[in-house]
């Protein structure tokens, strides 16, 4: 039986005799003597054998190799002073082996080193493929360690101090929007007919409140077909919230007394609370984007109205089109940025256009407070013009205004984008900082150019402020998010509950009666049989543990994590599946490999 794990070994320990399991981390063999580095999930410790002390076990530790599992029984033992290490938290002991037993051996070549003593940067298509070895090492399985202390935290504080309810909710199901595509699933029993798997649990946590289930909870699985990015997969894992009863105020309250139990049991940090918060409406507006990091104090300035009758036409032209010319002030970024990086080839520029602007416009302030207007801009703006361009971004002399002219969602873009990759250039970011906003009175609708229609911001669920029903297709959103460091970790609102209302937002966004009901006939019906007021919020679980992990990929707080392909390397999935498994489905693959793939 083991009596310790190796990483909790500690000086008051010393004399006890111990059994401990593990891998070999590594081994050294110092003239005679053996030092294993013995591993398990909570750490290393090291061993001690040598043929005057411990005869017994020496033969079996001379052949021991990296990544042997093994059964050792020793002896705690003081280290000698030189080789005491501050470093490793079981630095002040070491175990004499009174046996070693070798419980498994490694017959193949490793294929990388595991020991996070000896750090070696691996592909990560490497390490995904060999995954589990991946999971043994430090990092991983620190951030292993690190999620599972988040989901207990949240556990804890949602049962036992907030009456929560876990819930599962299904797996196969329709199709329930979020504004990805969906996973679907062929069901055999009922040929022609498919499930989706959840892009989120939504309506059934609904339907959970219309149960009288009150406050619910789940770490849900959902699944969203959808381009994948570093904090984007298509499966990952929410942590699902619903509640009945509770005004917006409430909801957003208790959640910050979540975060900040989470903050605390994590960081043992204590998170000021209420949170700031921001409406949709002033964070495009002073940072040009819904999930700002204010981490940095760069914003956004409005200057249409000083511009609109410039004689420079880029200006004047996006505001007569009703777009907006915003400044982007740079304190000192006349020294710290070239004109070169602003223009065509440049890197700033390049970041401008990537995000749908055709250039950027610039003023430097010159040393006595005045505006250095060159190229186009020279003589198209007058001086009470450029008074005002002072007075209104606040610059001075030395600083650097980067101009952003044109449709106002392209300008917002382009600005953000442009703030982000200053503000890190310039090391204006503390990457120790924590900040937590909420950001509320999200529209509930935005215009899909491709499908020339209004659909919902967050979902069709979402319930319109009560001060803008009048016109709903302008109307605010009782939604909020949460933003940490720039990051949206988590998006919720109060849901429409009376069946007219879900009727008429369905009808907004282009959903006719029939299809309506076609789609969500169920959730209208249990509408109409005592549905509680209610809202609920869901945090993406993996964003959340990469940042308090320190991590730039949520690859990397998920142990079996998917390709940007969305392919897993270990199991090779996705593949291809018998031909009577298709036949069964009734299912017939209309691919056909390009030319290219055939001949590979
Ligand atoms: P939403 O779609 O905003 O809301 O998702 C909630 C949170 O989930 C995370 N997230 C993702 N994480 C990793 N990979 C993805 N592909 C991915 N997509 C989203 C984000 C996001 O904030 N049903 C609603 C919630 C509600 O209204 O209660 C929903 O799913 O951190």
């Amino acid at each position: 039986m083991r009596t310790h794990y190796c990483g909790d070994l500690r000086a008051t320990d010393i004399e006890q005799t111990v059994t401990l399991f593990g891998w070999v981390d590594r081994r050294r063999d110092h003239g005679g003597v053996i030092f294993i580095d013995l591993r398990d999930r909570t750490g290393i410790v090291q061993i001690v054998s040598d043929p005057q002390r411990t005869p017994e076990s020496y033969p079996d530790a001379e052949a021991l190799r990296n990544e042997y599992v093994v059964k050792i029984v020793g002896r705690v033992s003081e280290r000698p002073e030189e080789s005491l290490n501050p470093k490793l938290p079981t630095g002040e002991v070491e175990i004499y082996a009174d046996s070693i037993e070798l419980l498994n051996g490694v017959s193949k070549q490793l294929p990388f080193v595991i020991s996070s003593l000896e750090a070696e940067l691996v592909r990560e298509d490497v390490r995904l493929k060999y995954r589990y070895l991946d999971l043994r090492r430090d990092r991983m399985a620190k951030n292993l360690q690190l999620r599972h202390k988040v989901v207990q935290t949240m556990r804890r504080y949602l049962e036992d101090e907030q009456q929560f309810m876990e819930i599962e909710t299904p797996i196969l199901t329709r199709s329930t929007p979020e504004g990805a595509r969906d996973y679907l699933v062929p069901s055999r029993a009922n040929p022609g007919q498919w499930y989706a798997l959840p892009q989120s649990p939504q309506l059934f946590k609904q339907l959970l409140m219309v149960s009288g289930c009150d406050r619910y909870y789940q770490i849900a699985r959902c699944f969203r077909d959808e381009d994948l990015r570093a904090d984007r997969q298509p499966e990952f894992t929410q942590l699902d919230m619903e509640m009945s009863f509770l005004s917006e105020e409430e909801i957003l309250t208790l959640n910050e007394g979540l975060v900040c139990q989470i903050f605390k049991s994590i960081k043992n940090i204590e998170i000021p609370r209420p949170f700031p918060r921001l409406t949709y409406a002033e964070a495009m507006e002073k940072y040009g984007t819904d999930r700002p990091d204010t981490r940095f104090n760069l914003t956004l300035v409005d200057v249409s109205d000083i511009v609109k009758n410039s004689g420079f036409k880029v200006f004047s032209g996006a505001v007569k089109s009703g777009g907006k010319v915003k400044v982007l002030p740079i304190p000192g970024g006349n020294d710290a940025i070239s004109n070169v990086r602003i223009k065509p080839g440049g890197d700033l520029f390049k970041e401008a256009t990537d995000a749908g602007a055709k250039g950027i416009a610039y003023i430097r302030v010159k040393d006595d407070n005045k505006l250095d207007t060159i190229g186009a801009i020279k003589d198209n703006l007058n001086e009470e013009q450029k008074a005002e361009l002072l007075a209104r971004t606040g610059a001075k002399s030395g600083d650097l205004l980067l101009f952003g002219a044109g449709d106002t969602d392209t300008v917002n873009k382009s600005l953000s984008r442009l703030r982000l990759v200053i503000g890190e250039q310039l090391g204006l970011i503390d990457s120790n900082k924590i900040n937590l906003l909420w950001i509320t009175e999200f529209p509930m609708f935005e215009w899909n150019a491709d499908e020339k229609r209004l659909e919902a911001l967050h979902h069709p669920f979402t319930a319109p402020n009560p001060e803008d029903l009048n016109d709903l297709k302008t109307a605010r959103a009782q939604a909020y998010d949460l933003v940490y460091n720039g990051v949206e970790v988590g998006g919720g609102s109060l849901r429409i509950y009376q069946k007219e209302v879900q009727e008429k937002v369905f009808a907004t966004i282009g959903l006719s009666m029939e299809e309506a009901y076609n789609k969500f006939g169920f959730l209208l019906e249990a509408f109409e049989y005592g549905t509680p007021p209610h809202g609920g919020i869901a945090y993406g679980l993996d964003r959340l543990v990469m940042l308090l992990a320190g991590e730039d990929s949520i690859r990397d707080v998920i142990a079996f994590p998917k390709t940007q392909q969305a392919s897993c390397l270990l199991t090779e999935a996705p593949a291809t599946v018998d031909e009577k498994q298709l036949k069964e489905l009734q299912v017939k693959s209309t691919y056909k490999p390009k030319a290219k793939e055939e001949k590979e």
